[in-house]
């Protein structure tokens, strides 16, 4: 699948996304390696901390649909939701910090430095990174080497 049209799967989950608080809505669309796709949206929660991002929703579902070892690309897009229905915004969304921590460890399984699109709202922006530049000197499976 193309990078538009990764993009434009995340631009549709956003449309499903649960975010009556900040009004950001989120899409996370993720690519294995044999093209199967799965997505997820931002769910928010009247407790705040308790919000669900995008990109944790659409890894548990890459799990359950063909393992974290086959994930091959991932694509955010993420703005509000304009009064036509679609996804609106020209700022990119590049994924949070724990977004990027939990993508590392998909990294990590996957054998993968995985491929991470993110795209504004309006679909029109992308840029493409890798997860390691995304978050070089992650903590990982290796940094647990002396647990006891
Ligand atoms: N959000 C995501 O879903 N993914 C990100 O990488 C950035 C932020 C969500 C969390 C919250 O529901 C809303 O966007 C505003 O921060």
């Amino acid at each position: 699948m193309s990078n538009d049209s990764l993009v434009d799967r995340a631009r549709a989950a956003a449309l499903a996304a649960y975010a009556p608080y900040s009004r950001f809505s989120v899409g996370c669309a993720i690519e294995s390696v044999d093209g199967a796709i799965v997505v997820g949206s931002n769910m928010e929660n009247a407790c705040y901390r308790l919000g669900v991002c995008a990109e944790i929703s659409a890894l548990t579902a890459a799990q359950q649909a063909f393992g974290l070892d086959k994930v091959a690309r991932i694509a955010v897009a993420g703005g509000h939701v304009g009064p036509d229905g679609a996804l609106a915004g020209s700022s990119l969304v590049t994924p949070c910090g724990g977004c990027r921590q939990a993508i590392l460890e998909a990294a990590h399984v996957a054998h993968r430095d995985l491929e991470v699109v993110s795209a504004s709202g309006d679909g029109i922006e992308s840029a493409t990174h890798r997860i390691s530049e995304l978050i070089p000197h992650g903590f990982g499976p290796a940094n647990l080497e002396d647990a006891g």
